[in-house]
Order: structure tokens, then sequence, then C-alpha cells
């Protein structure tokens, strides 16, 4: 174990549940507890059984087959306007873990805000829950659904794990201790003189960035034809209309791809 974890905080607590509601829920339960878990502490558990979602929407795995894991950061180095950083590093650190886990044909890439995809299906999700305190971030907790053992998505056709990927079946438990290594090389580049170069590498990795494309606006279900131009640092993404050459924001929740 300790090869495969090499970190200075991330997992050195680390919770496996045999099964849970939500390992986000659990996290959000220890932070409000008496004693707060240290910084780094994991939770684990490959049944999870009412996964959490973006959007309000459910996180659906097969019991046993994949890692649902949440990690608890104290990140008071960000002010709360700067917590789409956060959404950053651990979406970069999943996609170099991806990097580092399957062969260079597969190119994982991140779709806006923090999904991970490989060859156009999703093998992983990240959501976030914050508590800010004044104008600063005060705990984190930052949730990773990644999808492993599992072969059959039937009502997910743009899903993918790392079994489909690579033709062989991975240890759940040495898998999210190599994740924990490279969250954690994700969350030091959280420093005021490695943003910069956060963002880079962020926007270097962005799925279809550039790439002309339909989007539906939500709130009227309305088409639009353009293309991702920017992301603004509170997480906003600029799309640039292919006929006007117009540009227009959007929120997580303001806009879907088609
Ligand atoms: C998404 O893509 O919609 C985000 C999915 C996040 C799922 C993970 S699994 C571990 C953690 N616990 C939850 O309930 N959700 C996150």
């Amino acid at each position: 174990m300790d090869s495969l974890n090499n970190t200075v905080f991330t997992g050195k607590v680390f919770i496996e549940l045999p099964e849970v509601d939500s390992t986000n829920a659990y996290a959000l339960r220890l932070l409000s507890s008496q004693t707060p878990p240290p910084h780094g502490t994991v939770v684990f558990s490959s049944r999870q059984m009412a996964g959490r979602g973006q959007r309000g929407n459910e996180w659906q795995s097969e019991s046993g087959k994949n890692i649902a894991a949440s990690f608890i950061f104290y990140p008071r180095m960000l002010a709360a306007a700067q917590q789409f950083y956060l959404s950053m590093a651990i979406a970069l650190g999943v996609c170099r873990f991806l990097q580092h886990e399957l062969s260079l044909l597969h190119e994982p890439l991140i779709k806006w805000p923090n999904d991970l995809y490989i060859q156009h299906k999703k093998v992983a999700g990240i959501l976030i829950e914050n508590t800010v305190s004044g104008s600063r971030l005060s705990a984190s907790v930052v949730g990773i659904g990644l999808n492993v053992n599992q072969t059959a998505f039937e009502n997910l056709p743009h899903a993918t794990s790392l079994q489909l990927l690579a033709q062989r079946q991975f240890n759940l438990r040495d898998t999210v201790q190599k994740l924990c290594t490279y969250v954690e090389a994700a969350y030091f580049l959280l420093q005021p003189d490695k943003l910069s170069a956060l963002k880079r590498q962020y926007m270097q990795n962005l799925y279809q960035f550039g790439v002309p494309r339909h989007f539906v606006r939500t709130a009227n279900h309305t088409l639009l034809y353009g293309y991702i131009s920017r992301v603004l640092d509170n997480g906003h993404i600029e799309i640039t209309h292919c006929n006007s050459g117009q540009p227009e924001y959007f929120d997580l929740k303001e806009i879907a791809w088609s």
C-alpha cells in the first residue's frame, strides 16, 4: 500500500466503507461532527447506494465495481471567488492519473467544468461541495466517481470504464490509493504562484475547446451553434457564436451539450 500512496496528507486517514449512501454525504457528516476530520481524509466505498451528481442528478454505479471517493480538504489559501481553481486542479489531477493508467491511445480530456472523457465517453465525474467562511473557502468535500471494472452501462450510452479501455481488471483499493497521489499533486498547484500554470494546463486538456458544435440553453431550450472560446476564473464559459462572432456566457446550470 505504501508504494501506491506516497502522499503527505491525502489518504493518511482512509475510511473504507462496505456500503454508504453517498461518500460526499458521509464526508459532510464528518465535517459537522464534534471532531473535524484531518486535512486529506478520504472516504471510499465501492457500494454507494445514493450517489450524488452535478446539477442535482444521481450518480449511478454498479455495486462493487467502481470507486466512489470523497476527499476532505481545508483550502483556506483560496478566496471563495477562486473556488473554481479547486475544481480545475482536481479535474487535472484525475486527468493525469488517467494518462498514467492508460495507454497513449486513450487521451483523457476534461469536459467543462470537470467531467473526464475518453473517446467521447465519460469515465469519471467530480462533485465538489464547498463551505465558505467570510470571503475564504474553509472546507471542501471533493467527490470523485471513477468507473473502473463496470463493463455494461445500460442507460448510459456515453459512459466507459478503465476496464473497457484497458481490457483488464483493476484492483479497486490499489487504484484509489494511486488516485490519492494524483489528487494531492494537483492540490499542491493551489498556490498563488502556480494558479496561472494550473489554468493553462486545464485549458490544454479541455474537451472540444474551440470546436464548433451545438449547445442548448437550458432556460428556454434554444439551440446555439458555437465553440468554447474561454473559461473564466469563476468557472463560467464563454461560447462564441459561429455566425456572429459574438460571445455569450453561461454557468453550469445554464447550458447543456446537445
Ligand atoms: C457528476 O458527474 O455528475 C459528478 C459525479 C460525482 C460522483 C461522486 S462518487 C463519490 C462522491 N459521492 C457522491 O455522492 N458523489 C461523488
